[in-house]
Parts: structure tokens; sequence; C-alpha cells
């Protein structure tokens, strides 16, 4: 079958969804449910509706837009990404797997194509952990991986809850409705840029995913003494933010001693309070991301990381509070779609090669109801979560073009 992809169309779409920002060009920021985010979701509806797309949004605002199959008693098949950015991101980043995937269908249309399972594009709310410091809270309740009630509880820094944001936003019904039945879609296929410089690098344009690396979050409150800047004497002091700053340096040390070349750690938010240049910073927040693609090093370095905030508080005078936010296993993609993505690469004659994700995506939720995988094209020099994020035209549209052979065969 020939699909033709309307290449310039979709470019029109993804900057068009760029401009919808908290941020000027070329920054593109979408929190969960801010005035940007609710702006963009309105518009891929629209878009949705214009291919013909019948959607239904459900309770904490994942939205499911789907091209019906001709046999409506089979498990459907599903496609999909998210569109929330965290702040000062680029326009790819899970933007390529909704519209592309919007794509996709439009053109299986278009070629005559009719599925017999339906298809479902589905965006995912807040796969971005910026509001609530929990990543793809939309899969996670979908997967049943986060439990209705501990969705119910999660606040946002200034203390507003999930269900107020949800509610505020128009999404209905209560939180327990949102987890999926397993095997309640036949396969998952998330259309992503890679986040990495391999494709890139190797000359290849299509990355098919095996595995995704198993994230992890701590979230910690520091607690120490404020005072003067110039009257509080060095001997006397229990500054949070040097303590953070320890814990910040033992996290690097835990990911580069780890034993695996893979475990990566980030203190991506550390903030100090009062926040006065003449004053002893009395409290840190911090959050840390750790990660492997192996689950015993990537403990084993949570663990080291957990001991080391304990010890540096204890000899600092410090109290801690430390909670793990989340602390998830990879995901291992299936063998069978694996393979025959790389049998519709051949037969399309575009280059491809089986890889891991490193970054985590709502296919690793995805993945505790159906078979799942990930089509990876190349972005420049790998850059992601940041605003010169790039994939061009043509990357996009192989991997649009790969992603509507797919449904196309696992949709029949
Ligand atoms: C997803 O955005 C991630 O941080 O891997
Ligand atoms: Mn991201
Ligand atoms: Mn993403």
């Amino acid at each position: 079958m020939k699909t033709l992809i309307a290449t310039a169309q979709l470019q029109r779409e993804i900057d068009s969804l760029a401009a919808i920002s908290e941020n000027p060009s070329p920054v593109v920021t979408r929190v969960l449910f801010s005035e940007a985010d609710l702006r963009g979701r309105a518009f891929v509806k629209k878009l949705c509706r214009r291919a013909g797309l019948a959607w239904r949004e459900d309770a904490v605002g994942n939205i499911f837009a789907r091209w019906e199959g001709a046999d409506k008693s089979l498990p459907p098949v599903a496609t999909g990404s998210h569109i929330d950015a965290i702040p000062n991101a680029g326009k790819y980043d899970g933007v390529v797997g909704v519209l592309g995937a919007l794509e996709a269908i439009r053109a299986l249309k278009k070629s005559g194509f009719r599925p017999k399972r339906s298809i479902d594009l589905v965006i995912f709310t807040a796969e971005e952990p910026t509001r609530f410091g929990i990543g793809c809270l939309g899969s996670r309740l979908l997967g049943g991986v986060l439990p209705a009630g501990k969705a119910a509880t999660l606040k946002d820094r200034d203390g507003k809850s999930l269900e107020t944001w949800r509610k505020q936003a128009g999404c209905r019904g209560g939180l327990s409705s949102v987890r999926l039945p397993k095997n309640g879609y036949s396969a998952f296929i998330e259309l992503h840029i890679e986040q990495g410089p391999i494709l890139e690098k190797e000359n290849i344009s299509i990355g098919i995913v095996e595995k995704i690396a198993a994230p992890s979050t701590l979230r910690l409150q520091l607690t120490g003494v404020g005072g003067h800047a110039g009257a509080l004497l060095m001997p006397n002091r229990h500054d949070a933010g040097l303590a953070g700053a320890e814990i910040s340096l033992a996290v690097e040390q835990a990911a580069l001693h780890s034993g695996s070349p893979d475990t990566v750690g980030t203190t991506g938010i550390f903030k100090i309070e009062p926040g006065a240049v003449n004053s002893v910073p009395y409290r840190a927040h911090l959050e840390i991301d750790l990660r492997d693609t192996n689950l015993k090093t990537r403990n084993a370095a949570l663990k080291q990381v957990e001991k080391s905030a304990h010890e540096v508080c204890k000899r600092r005078g410090v109290k801690l509070k430390l909670v793990r936010l989340n602390v998830d296993p990879p995901a291992i993609c299936d063998a069978g779609l694996v393979k025959m993505i790389s049998g519709i690469c051949r037969a399309q004659k575009i280059s491809c090669k089986k890889m891991i994700s490193r970054a985590y995506h709502d296919s690793l939720f995805m993945a505790q109801i159906c078979p799942i995988t990930m089509i990876f094209i190349p972005c420049r020099k790998g850059y992601s979560h940041r605003p010169d994020e790039y994939s061009s035209p043509g990357q996009i549209e192989k991997g649009v073009r790969v992603l509507a052979q797919t449904l196309a065969a696992i949709s029949s």
C-alpha cells in the first residue's frame, strides 16, 4: 500500500502548536493544565475532528481520538504521545508522536485503507513531570501503575491539587475510571524523536525501540538554620544549601561509580530559601532523577544517594524529608512488533536499527496493558528538552510513513 504523507501540512501544524506556548518562540513551554496546555489540547482536538475522528476525554484529561474499525468486537490498536512540554523546551518532543500519528491516519484514510480494528490516537496527560513531580501521569493511571487514590493526593508546588486542576480543566468522572483493562489494546506504537545522538551520527533514519530505561525520582526537603551571612560564624552553621550541594555531588558520584555506563543522575531542581545573598539558606528543595537500563545498578545507585543524603544531613545538623516520587522498572518491547517494523523499513528501503530508549515515555506504562514498541527518528545533535531541538521534515516524513505502514499492518 502506498501512503502519501502531507509533510508540509504536518510541519505547519507542528509550527502552529509550537506557537501555543507560555514563552515566546522558539521556546516552547506547555505545563499541564496551563492556559497554553489547554489551548494546545483544543488545537489538537480540532485537527482530530477535521480528520473525521471522534474523541473522548477521560477523568485525567487523556484524549482518545478514534478511527472506527470494521470489527468493533476486536481490541483496537493505539498510537500517540504527549503535547505537554517542560519549561524551555522545543517543539518536537511528544508532538511528533501526536501530530505525526494524526498524519499517518489521514494518509491511510486517503490511500483508501480501512482498518479492521479501530485505531486510537491517544494524547496522554502530563508525560512531563513539571506540575506534580511525577512523569507520565496519564499513562501511569491508564496502566494501573499509579492507584487513583494516590493520584488524588498529588499537589503542585503551590499546594493546588490534581483534583482541583483537573476539574477546573473540565475533566469529568473519578480517577478510578481512567484505568484500562489488560489487553484493552492489541498493541501500542509511539513515534518519537530519539532525544539522543545515535541515529544522526550513524546516518540511520529509524530507531526501533527494544527497551525503555528504568526511571526514578526523589524529592528532598532539607531544613537547616538560617541567619545573618555576616554574623553567623562558620562553625555554628547548619546550611541547608550546602547540604543540598553535597547531596547533588553524591548523585553524580553514585551515577559515575554504579558499575553501569548507562546510569545517569541529575539534580534538576535545586531551590534555596530565603534566596537572599546576605542570608544563610535555611531550606533547600531538591528533585533528583536517576535512571539506568539495568534495574540492579539503578536500584543500587538510588540506595547510595539516599544513604549519602542521610549522612550529609546528619553531619551538618540539617533535617531531611525524603520522598520517592517514582521508582519504575524498565519496559521490554514486543519482539514481534520490533521484527515487523524492521521488515516494514526494509520494504520501504528506509535504514533502521534496534535501540534502547534512555528517555522515558508513555509507552513505559502502556507496556502494562499491551505489547508496545516505539519508532524513533533522528534529531539534530541529539538535542532535546531545549528550544533548539530539531528534526527535519524529511526525517519526520519517514517516521510517519513507517508508523502508517505499521498501523495498517496491525489493524487489518
Ligand atoms: C521524558 O521527558 C524524560 O524525561 O525522559
Ligand atoms: Mn520530554
Ligand atoms: Mn516525550
